[in-house]
């Protein structure tokens, strides 16, 4: 490995030697999760001691990268189209004398790796997820000809990964993601996960904590967590044993300067007693909670290999809610999965008005080529699929504002992001992730305030900073 960066492991960004030659622009398009996007953070705080800096344009760019998302419909073809645009920009810019490297990044490539090379030609570098922090030596390779790296690694590619400049991390804002665990070993007959990122992995607590004091350090006040199976957090603690979620969120909330803590994805079997009571004791873990379902049919959770029924979940929820009242949850849900009757759909509804999400994203069933899914007999009719999501988009809708409308007049704790859509308008997220602007001054940026909710937009709500005087009341 050592060939590969000619950093140490744990280089700091202060640390780092600038190259000398003239910098390069990087374009980087990131499709799909919040962990894709950390990573796409992460590829361009590895590239900029390596002479690169970001470009919003891609016809300026030296180098692209697409960082692809594998989990539902057409991703595949979505990319070769996407490359077939990105290749008439290298072909231009090498009329004009110029070169551009082209690199597939993401689930697309550590799924479809040499197919990507063979069906599209001006690609340079294909890498995979647990790759990408050997960029800058896969980058020179790549100047001679085509590289492909999809092996999974031994080494930890977060030791390789290296911290960003002070600055970036500013420009980014008071929120930011931290990858703490990768992977799945939980083989839900529809994903495509645990193939193309790998068996769980966690990250170990020291490591965690060290980039979360770095981020409050230069300001960040909200963390979100990320793992695909976040809450089957199980990384080595300092004192040598394996720590959970549960006990990874209390350390970090003792972090200076971190206001607020959330994670995602989470897989309801790994909701234990610990987490739901940190839910009740640690007033920085946000009252709201992505616990996907998925389907509210039994015969579906089984098909889909689940290991949960409608029955433990809603047992889950009541402990949540007793454990933390104001809680509220979204949730993922695929409808027209192989074998999904109407009965099934039918209790996929209720257990929905049953519940009643904050939020919900919905999807309809997409076979993925290697998931058992796929190979199913009773796919379900693409007309069928089409007009149950059409059912379960009204529902969520109805149930989306019915949330939004019960927050007036109610007292939020908002945590201020950027300046407003108007003058002297500022916004910030409520617990429950809503964009709520208010007017106030943007020296409020980066701040915990009371917000009394007084209206409800489309997207957002409105409300009125409460003075510090009654603050105090
Ligand atoms: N088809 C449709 N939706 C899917 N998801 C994952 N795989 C598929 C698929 N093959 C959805 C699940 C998951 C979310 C991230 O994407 O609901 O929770
Ligand atoms: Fe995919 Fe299921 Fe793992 Fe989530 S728990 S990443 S849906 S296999």
């Amino acid at each position: 490995m050592t060939e590969i960066l000619d950093l140490p492991a744990d280089a700091t960004a202060a640390e780092t030697p600038q190259s000398t030659a003239p910098r390069r622009k990087l374009f980087i398009k990131s499709y799909g999760c919040q962990m894709n996007a950390y990573d796409a953070q992460k590829m361009s705080d590895l590239l900029a001691p390596a002479g690169f800096d970001e470009t919003q344009s891609l016809d300026d760019a030296d180098l692209v990268i697409l960082n692809t998302c594998h989990i539902r419909e057409r991703a595949s073809e979505k990319t070769f189209s996407e490359l077939g645009k990105v290749r008439e920009v290298k072909l231009a810019r090498r009329a004009d004398g110029l070169a551009t490297q082209i690199v597939v990044a993401g689930c697309v490539a550590q799924a479809e790796g040499s197919e990507i090379l063979r069906r599209q030609k001006a690609v340079d570098l294909v890498v995979g997820p647990q790759n990408y922090h050997r960029l800058p030596d896969l980058l020179r390779r790549a100047e001679t000809a085509p590289v492909i790296d999809t092996e999974f690694p031994v080494e930890d590619k977060f030791d390789f990964l290296v911290k960003a400049p002070r600055r970036i991390t500013q420009a980014r804002g008071v929120t930011a993601f931290v990858t703490v665990q990768e992977g799945c070993d939980k083989f839900c007959t529809f994903c495509v996960v645990p193939y193309t990122r790998g068996t769980e992995v966690s990250r170990p607590v020291e490591k965690i904590v060290a980039e979360i004091e770095d981020l409050a350090d230069a300001g960040v006040r909200e963390i979100t967590l990320l793992g695909q199976n976040v809450n089957a957090y199980h990384g080595e603690g300092p004192d040598g044993r394996t720590w959970s979620l549960a006990k990874l969120c209390a350390r970090l909330a003792e972090v200076p300067g971190i206001a607020r803590l959330r994670y995602t994805t989470s897989h309801p079997n790994d909701m234990d007693d610990d987490l739901i009571a940190a839910h009740r004791d640690l007033p920085a873990l946000m009252p709201f909670l992505h616990l996907p379902v998925q389907s509210g049919s039994d015969t579906i959770l089984t098909a889909m290999n689940r290991k949960h029924n409608r029955e433990s979940y809603r047992e889950i929820v009541r402990r949540l809610r007793v454990a933390r009242p104001d809680i509220a949850l979204s949730s993922d849900f695929i409808v027209g999965f192989p074998g999904e009757s109407d009965a099934d759909f039918a209790a996929t509804l209720d257990l929905i008005r049953e519940i009643g999400f904050a939020s919900t994203f919905f999807f309809k069933y997409s076979p993925r080529l290697g998931t058992p899914g796929a190979d199913m007999d009773a796919q379900v009719p693409e007309d069928v699929k089409a007009a149950r999501l059409i059912e379960l988009q009204d529902l969520v809708e109805t149930q989306r504002r019915a949330f939004n409308q019960s927050l007036v007049g109610r007292t939020l704790a908002v945590l201020f992001e950027k300046t407003g859509r108007h003058a002297g308008q500022i916004a910030g997220r409520s617990p429950y992730l809503q964009p709520v602007q208010v007017d106030a001054s943007d020296t409020m940026i980066g701040r915990v305030a009371p917000v009394e909710i007084t209206g409800v937009g489309p997207n957002s709500l409105f409300g009125r900073l409460i003075p510090r005087e009654a603050e105090r009341l």
